[in-house]
């Protein structure tokens, strides 16, 4: 009681001020609604500043001054996921954070320099861009009812961001107040787990993390209760977020199915400010919806529960060699002609260029030697080196090969994905479009990726989950993407995202066009179909069912419609 009365009369002597910005010509009842929201989140709400900030000297138009330790603090860690995924305003990738449809509209580095002056010198302006102004640091299911009810009386628009790695943009939004969840830091784990609600189940072994845990806690905390989480191969992906409830594909998934089929609970405050327990007992539409139709839409979760086994063992092969565009492609042939036989076998990872990490639970390590025999061949030929090691467990897999390897972000990363089904590969016709494809683009200059995450071997329940049913029938998820550079123009911008369209109609050729939300091109036209098949007209009707105001609308998420686009930062690229 004491500290909030302490934070409602410290806000009220800043608010006035620092709100004078954001409300259309300076309503004093508009301001007075955000201060009140201030003292209802303990103080929990803040302007939101774009990581770069203290680098400039002007922002918005008008003069501020740079605070160069701090300036230089965000120049090293620029590129980290580690040090993004700590900031409210950070995001991975800068078509979050930039207005993709205005090129000055925006407050980044050179990411390949991050202290490049030429980005922040000489009067420059740091612009908000496609952020939030402002973000409610969420620490209880009330921050989130007051959002949602602020939301509601003002007409703000909302916003979730979690971690910040969502490719498509939707963790942001330009003119939205922002619930940011990293905050929410609960672990537990229980051995005997039973959905609230249902009885006769029966219990499983499973962790429950708060919204803002992240795979390097989770897995860390697997390890220490000697059990296997499934998860991204990344260390600063969420559990709780996107992830889960977009998909959510493990290098395990080939035989222990998507983080779809493994979660088995949440907790959710629902757009109706409803504090829910959702599974399968309670509320199977919306459970079904969680499970597949995306992050940031049907509410904002608080915690999950997945489902955990005991300690995998498994076999790990590196094979990979230096090529260039002729000496690649026998390696990407020896990958094609295999890939059904090998995801039979149990093998999920990823093909990067001429690299290939893949792990399998099925085999002995004298069967997955054998079983690569070919591929290692190759590359040892290349002068390249194949290893194949057993691990007891998932820890000191990810320590050494994903945590070790981040990929490096604060640049324009465009994702464009589609799914490749198993039956692709079926015959030679289908493996021969599937390497012309490669072919085409290694001479384009571009490097494969490939994540083998299609859960093959797992036999999910008919319609138990509300992700593409393309998914059920995959195998690969053919990555393609695009880039702009941080000061590119807009014409280069829409060269870079057409480039995208023209890919990724070649693949639908093979593919059919559908794809991971999560990790799909945000130019997508049929974004519906693409995303969802025929399951978009259920979630629909659920979506219209817990938030018939639209309370939450995120870019091209179940509920978003063509007008919303023309509003977005990205109308010159529909
Ligand atoms: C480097 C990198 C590696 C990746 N690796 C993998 C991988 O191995 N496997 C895989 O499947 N995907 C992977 N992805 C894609 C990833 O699954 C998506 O980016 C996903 O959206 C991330 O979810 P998040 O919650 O961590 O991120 P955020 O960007 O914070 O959120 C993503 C979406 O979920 C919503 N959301 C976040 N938190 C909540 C919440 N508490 N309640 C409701 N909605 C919420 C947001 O509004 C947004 O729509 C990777 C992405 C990157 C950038
Ligand atoms: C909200 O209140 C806290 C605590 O008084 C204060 O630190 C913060 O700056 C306020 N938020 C805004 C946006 O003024
Ligand atoms: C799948 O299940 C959901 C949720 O229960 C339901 O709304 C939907 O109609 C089902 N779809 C089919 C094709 O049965
Ligand atoms: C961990 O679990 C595995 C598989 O269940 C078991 O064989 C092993 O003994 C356990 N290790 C420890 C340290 O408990
Ligand atoms: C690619 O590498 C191979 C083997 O090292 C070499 O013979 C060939 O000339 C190279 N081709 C190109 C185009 O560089
Ligand atoms: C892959 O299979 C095709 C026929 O489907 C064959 O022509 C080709 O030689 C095979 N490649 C390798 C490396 O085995
Ligand atoms: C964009 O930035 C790069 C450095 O990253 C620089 O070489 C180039 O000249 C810049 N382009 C424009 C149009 O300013």
């Amino acid at each position: 009681m004491h500290s909030l009365s302490v934070a409602l009369a410290a806000s009220a002597a800043v608010l006035p001020i620092a709100f004078a910005a954001a409300v259309d010509s300076g309503s004093a009842a508009r301001s007075c609604a955000w201060e009140k929201l201030n003292g209802t989140v303990g103080g929990r709400l803040h302007a939101l500043e774009p990581l770069a900030l203290p680098c400039f000297s002007v922002y918005k138009n008008n003069p501020v001054a740079p605070d160069a330790a701090a300036c230089a603090a965000v120049q090293a860690g620029y590129t980290k996921p580690g040090f993004r995924t700590d900031i409210a305003g950070a995001f991975m990738n800068n078509q979050v954070e930039e207005c993709a449809s205005n090129p000055v509209d925006q407050c980044l580095l050179d990411n390949k320099t991050p202290t490049d002056p030429l980005a922040f010198a000489d009067g420059a302006s740091c612009n908000q861009g496609n952020l939030p102004d402002y973000y409610v640091e969420v620490a209880t299911p009330a921050d989130v009812q007051a959002a949602l009810a602020f939301s509601e009386k003002t007409g703000t628009r909302l916003s979730i961001k979690n971690t910040g790695h969502d490719y498509l943009a939707r963790s942001s939004g330009k003119g939205t107040l922002m619930l940011w969840t990293r905050k929410l830091q609960g672990l537990s784990y229980d051995a005997a787990f039973v959905p609230e609600g249902c009885s006769g189940e029966k219990p499983v072994q499973a962790i429950t993390t708060g919204a803002g845990v992240n795979f390097d806690q989770a897995y860390a905390f697997a390890d220490e209760h000697n059990v296997t989480l499934l998860g991204g191969y990344s260390s600063t992906v969420g559990a709780s977020g996107g992830w889960v409830m977009g998909g959510g594909h493990s290098v395990l998934s080939t035989v222990y199915g998507l983080g779809i089929d493994r979660v088995v609970q949440f907790k959710i405050v629902t757009p109706d400010g409803q504090l829910r327990t959702v599974n399968s007992c309670s509320d199977p539409d919306l459970f079904w919806a969680l499970r597949g139709g995306g992050g940031g839409t049907f509410g904002v979760v608080l915690e999950s529960t997945h489902k955990v086994e005991p300690a995998i063992p498994f076999v790990a092969a590196s094979v990979s060699f230096t090529s260039n565009k002729t000496t690649i492609i026998p390696f990407l042939d020896i990958i094609v002609n295999n890939t059904q036989k090998w995801a039979q076998e149990g093998w999920g990872g990823h093909v990067s260029g001429s690299s290939l990490i893949n792990i399998t639970p099925l085999l002995s390590l004298d069967e997955a030697k054998e079983s690569l025999a070919s591929l290692a061949a190759y590359a040892e030929s290349q002068g390249g080196a194949a290893t194949f090691t057993e691990y007891d467990s998932w820890y000191p897999f990810y320590q050494k090969y994903v945590r070790a390897n981040e990929v490096a972000v604060g640049n324009t990363h465009l994702a464009g994905s589609q799914l490749v089904s198993n039956g692709a590969f079926g015959t030679a016709e289908g493996r021969a479009q599937i390497l012309s494809f490669l072919t085409n683009i290694v001479n384009a200059g571009t490097s494969p990726y490939i994540p083998v995450v299609g859960p093959v071997l797992y036999d999910a329940p008919a319609n138990s989950t509300s992700a593409t049913p393309a998914w059920r029938t995959a195998v690969w998820e053919l990555g393609v993407g695009s880039s702009w550079a941080w000061n590119s123009s807009l014409a280069q911008r829409q060269a870079a995202a057409t480039a995208l369209k023209a890919v990724g109609a070649t693949m639908s050729a093979f593919t059919g066009g559908s794809a991971y939300m999560n990790e799909a091109s945000m130019f997508t036209d049929n974004w519906q179909q693409a995303w969802w098949g025929d399951n978009y007209d259920a979630l629909l009707s659920i979506k219209n069912k817990y938030d018939p105001k639209k309370l939450l609308n995120c870019y091209k998420c179940v509920g978003w419609t063509a007008e919303d686009t023309a509003q977005s930062c990205y109308s010159a690229f529909a």
